[in-house]
């Protein structure tokens, strides 16, 4: 029977696995239809954790039935910053809080207070403390809901529910944890001091290791639950936006990677954690040992596409229709901007309160001007992050991911307006569930080293700026 390593992307919309072969080669992928969201008030993001796994299930279910192989190693992938709060029988006690969720301002500005000022808050973590990580939802979650707080034993990310479910244990590793905006990412380690300034307990946070090591393995009711065998090995994996670098060859800092999912991410990988001067981006420890992870993070992009799809413009017209009608206008739209800042925005504008906008509309502008206003605005957006990523990044071949890259056209746009050349990599279309199976397969020994798999990022296409 052939052998393969399982990778699993809890993804911000729906869950991707699939097996890869020891040679790095996908052998099956599968996809879900979306977990249901809910948005419960102005600025709030929400998911129940139980629908990740009863999603996942199927999930790998389907996946098991259609290809039958012997499953090496499993790697976890997930989104990012979530709150998933569990109590001492490890019940989830509310809805997750997600990456994208608005509602803790005040409370990561408290925290900043409380560590001393920002300059204070960089000495201990290298980040600030922004919305959408986890510290700042812990606090809130203290303040607001000191009844269920009480009972909270641990507080852990979308990924690491469901590593509790396949193994029976608790556990994270360094890429999700530098998440939480608690981690001091340059000695990859909890920061005991922001912790106790803060007065969050370190025993509600996991345990974490290394991304590429084995953290646990699957348990009797994890194989019965998702219908593989017990004791296979499960590494730790990684936070989405960290891992998907990988798979698309995002491995040193002589590479950019741009991704346009639910939100847009501009990302290189470092040798040192730069110092992360006035903390606009985000410096995090890499899932690759002794690396780290530097990124800007928007939160408006195949979001802000997805919304003018569906309450605006285009309810009738598929993605493909729109770039179509987008491209038969000339670049600028005639003068008409869009600010995609539906849900505020993080980098590099850090402000909850920030909104979007069309801009100097006038009467002959039609719909395609409307459609090109809104790839474009969100194209923006990555090139206004490009600018404080060029200080960690030598030089700037892009490589694009995300959903994004099925449209040539926003492609075109990417190179156009980032004035660089974009290439999309083979398998980066596998994104984060891919970089989990090669984290999988790194920490099993399949390859001693990354470098043993860069043979694997083979450029597919290239758009050249016009
Ligand atoms: C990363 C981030 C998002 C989420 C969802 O900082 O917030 O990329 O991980 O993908």
């Amino acid at each position: 029977m052939q052998a393969a390593y399982l990778g699993i992307d809890i993804g911000s919309t729906n869950c991707k696995v699939l097996f890869m072969s020891p040679d790095g080669k996908v052998l099956e992928a599968k996809a879900t239809l979306p977990y249901p969201a809910s948005f419960p008030q102005e600025g709030w993001s929400e998911h129940n954790p139980d629908d990740w796994v009863s999603v996942s299930v199927k999930a790998v279910r389907e996946l098991v039935s259609t290809t039958e192989v012997e499953i090496l190693g499993i790697g976890l992938s997930g989104h990012m910053h979530g709150l998933v709060a569990l109590d001492e029988n490890y019940q989830v006690l509310r809805p997750a809080i997600l990456w994208n969720d608005q509602r803790c301002q005040k409370e990561c500005q408290e925290i900043t207070e409380l560590a001393g000022g920002l300059e204070a808050l960089l000495g201990m973590v290298n980040n600030p403390m922004l919305p959408g990580f986890t510290g700042g939802k812990i606090r809130w979650f203290q303040k607001h809901e000191p009844e269920l707080f009480e009972k909270t034993r641990f507080i852990i990310n979308p990924k690491d529910y469901v590593r509790l479910k396949l193994t029976g244990e608790i556990a994270t590793e360094i890429s999700d944890a530098s998440g939480m905006g608690l981690f001091d990412v340059v000695n990859r380690c909890w920061s005991d001091q922001l912790l106790s300034k803060i007065g969050i307990d370190q025993k509600l946070l996991p345990p974490y290791t290394e991304s590429q090591e084995v953290s646990g393995h699957v348990s009797a009711q994890g194989a019965e639950l998702f219908g593989i065998q017990a004791g296979i090995p499960v590494v730790g994996g990684g936070g989405d936006a960290v891992i998907q670098t990988l798979g698309a060859g995002v491995i040193n800092d002589t590479v950019l990677q741009t991704t346009i999912g639910t939100g847009g991410i501009v990302a290189t990988s470092l040798d040192k954690p730069i110092p992360n001067h006035g903390g606009t981006v985000q410096v995090f420890c890499h899932v690759i040992p002794q690396k780290w992870h530097c990124m800007g993070v928007t939160l408006n992009a195949g979001s802000a596409l997805e919304w003018w799809k569906k309450t605006q413009g285009a309810v009738d017209l598929s993605f493909d229709d729109m770039a179509t009608m987008a491209q038969s206008m000339p670049p600028g739209a005639e003068g008409l901007l869009f600010l995609p800042y539906l849900m505020g925005e993080r980098c590099p504008y850090a402000d909850s309160s920030t909104r979007g906008a069309f801009v100097g509309l006038r009467s002959h502008h039609t719909q395609s001007h409307f459609h090109r206003a809104v790839f474009e605005g969100i194209t923006y957006s990555l090139r206004d992050m490009t600018r404080f990523i060029d200080q960690a990044n030598q030089s700037k071949a892009i490589h694009a991911s995300g959903g994004g890259t099925n449209s040539s056209f926003w492609n075109q746009l990417q190179a156009d307006i980032l004035g660089e050349e974009v290439v999309v990599i083979g398998n980066a279309s596998h994104g984060a569930a891919y970089g989990a199976a090669l984290m999988a397969g790194l920490g099993l020994k399949n390859w001693s080293s990354v470098e043993d798999f860069t043979h694997l990022f083979q450029v597919k296409q290239r758009w050249t700026p016009q």
